[in-house]
């Protein structure tokens, strides 16, 4: 069993014991210095820089981030984050009021690269595994729409452009882009594909005529519209939850910017949504019985749902129900001390920075991944099922330890641990007082 000396350093407990006290006088007398200057005086940052290596780990984690960001851009399409966050820009444009006449311009060009990249890089994964029906890229021999033709197309009308909504019963399969990815994705089927497809092409369709666009619409054009499915999750229990429907009356209608069906009131009452945040409670104690993947899965639909910077989603859930693989992550981090052994299942939320170019949005792996995870835990409940989140502190031995343990790569950070499992009624919860809405409110 992978078991982890406590603290997750390798040395001898007599020599961890010995330093403890050491290291922690020296953090102390630190702090105390750091204390006493002022923040963004030049002494300030001197000692900082001199006494703190505190985000050296980020540092290391945002830099290995960027250059994979590069590396994946131009040759794989394996990184979605330039494709979904340009057509998340598009959408925008499509929406804005007054819509302009031509936008875009300085990225139309980008935006149609990480498309074809990216329609590519499905197509030769769905050939990969035998799928006859993918899409074959016209440099392959099979040209669709105005492929291989010189010049504008003839029509600025999107229909050749816009599949027909029909759907294509596949089995389900693995990934192949990500080993041990969970869920049941159609052969060749590609949510973030379509979307962005359907965006370029209402795009193309909307601006007025373009030299710029023009040149762009043809290579768009030249590749064929990409199988559509109902959803990623196609024949796994999560597939109702993660379809399109729900989002428009038509489950096949082409995903663009649409408006929201405002006649219905909304589906949950603030009464229902009060009462299961009040119920939500985090959970130390958890019944034996191993956690279906599957109920895991359903709430992962309703955190996939939430809201993330350019939408880019930059995370990943790395879930472990083997018992011994459980304790052994819980051990990992410090906050489960007591109860790590009664836990069926935990979720270690993983930031990952190849998803930006710069070091400017290195916080939003824990932003959009703290909101998942709150949607995540709210879904489980519903569910039937309890949870806890688990802080995740920044210190060097546990974080190798972790990275070891699972496999994170140089730009993966965990956000934090979640202990997942259905309650065991007999389990105290802690009372835990809010602060009044008052305390956290400051208008202006
Ligand atoms: C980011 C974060 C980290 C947390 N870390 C731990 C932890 O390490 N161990 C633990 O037992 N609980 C942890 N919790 C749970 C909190 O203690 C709990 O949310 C808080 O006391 C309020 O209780 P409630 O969740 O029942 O409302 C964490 C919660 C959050 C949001």
């Amino acid at each position: 069993m992978p078991r982890l000396p406590r603290g997750g350093g390798g040395a001898p407990a007599i020599l961890r014991r010995a330093v403890r006290p050491v290291r922690a006088g020296w953090d102390e007398a630190r702090r105390a210095l750091l204390a006493r200057v002022r923040p963004g005086s030049p002494a300030g940052r001197l000692l900082y820089r001199l006494l703190c290596e505190d985000f050296t780990r980020e540092q290391q984690a945002v830099l290995a981030g960027i250059r994979r960001y590069r590396d994946e851009v131009r040759t794989e399409a394996r990184n979605q984050a330039l494709l979904r966050r340009r057509i998340h820009m598009l959408e925008k444009g499509l929406a804005m009021r007054p819509r302009r006449a031509v936008f875009a311009l300085d990225y139309i060009a980008e935006t149609v690269d990480a498309y074809a990249l990216r329609h590519a890089h499905v197509a030769a994964e769905a050939r990969r595994r035998g799928d006859e029906t993918a899409p074959v890229p016209p440099a392959a021999g099979r040209a669709g729409g105005e492929a291989g033709s010189e010049g504008p197309p003839a029509s600025r009308a999107p229909a050749s452009h816009m599949p027909a909504p029909a759907t294509r019963a596949a089995p389900p399969h693995r990934a192949a882009t990500g080993g041990g990815r969970a869920g049941g994705e159609a052969a060749g089927v590609d949510d973030t594909l379509i979307w962005a497809h359907d965006v370029l092409a209402r795009t193309f369709a909307a601006c007025a005529p373009h030299p710029v666009f023009a040149q762009q619409e043809v290579r768009f054009a030249a590749l064929p519209p990409p199988p559509r499915g109902a959803g990623p999750h196609e024949g796994t229990p999560a597939a109702a939850d993660h379809s399109t429907a729900g989002r428009t009356r038509d489950a096949a209608a082409p995903r663009i910017p649409y408006a929201r069906d405002l006649a219905e009131p909304p589906p949950v009452a603030y009464a229902d949504l009060l009462a299961l945040a009040r119920r939500r409670r985090s959970v130390r104690w958890f019944r034996p019985e191993p956690v279906p993947r599957a109920l895991f899965e359903r709430a992962l639909a309703v955190a996939a749902q939430s809201p993330s910077a350019c939408n880019r989603q930059p995370f990943v859930f790395r879930v472990f129900d083997d018992a011994a693989m459980v304790r052994a992550v819980a051990d990992t981090a410090m906050g489960t001390r007591g109860y790590a052994h009664n836990v069926p299942m935990i979720a270690v939320l993983v930031g990952q920075q190849r998803h930006f170019f710069d070091a400017r949005d290195r916080h939003l792996v824990y932003i959009d991944g703290a909101l998942a995870a709150m949607a995540l835990v709210l879904a489980l409940e519903t569910l039937g099922l309890a949870s806890c989140l688990v802080n995740w502190p920044d210190i060097e031995a546990r974080e190798a330890a972790l990275a070891a343990l699972i496999g994170l790569e140089a730009d993966e950070r965990p956000v934090m641990l979640i202990a997942i499992g259905h309650p065991d009624p007999d389990g105290l919860v802690p009372f835990s007082a809010k602060k009044a809405p008052g305390d956290l409110l400051r208008y202006g």
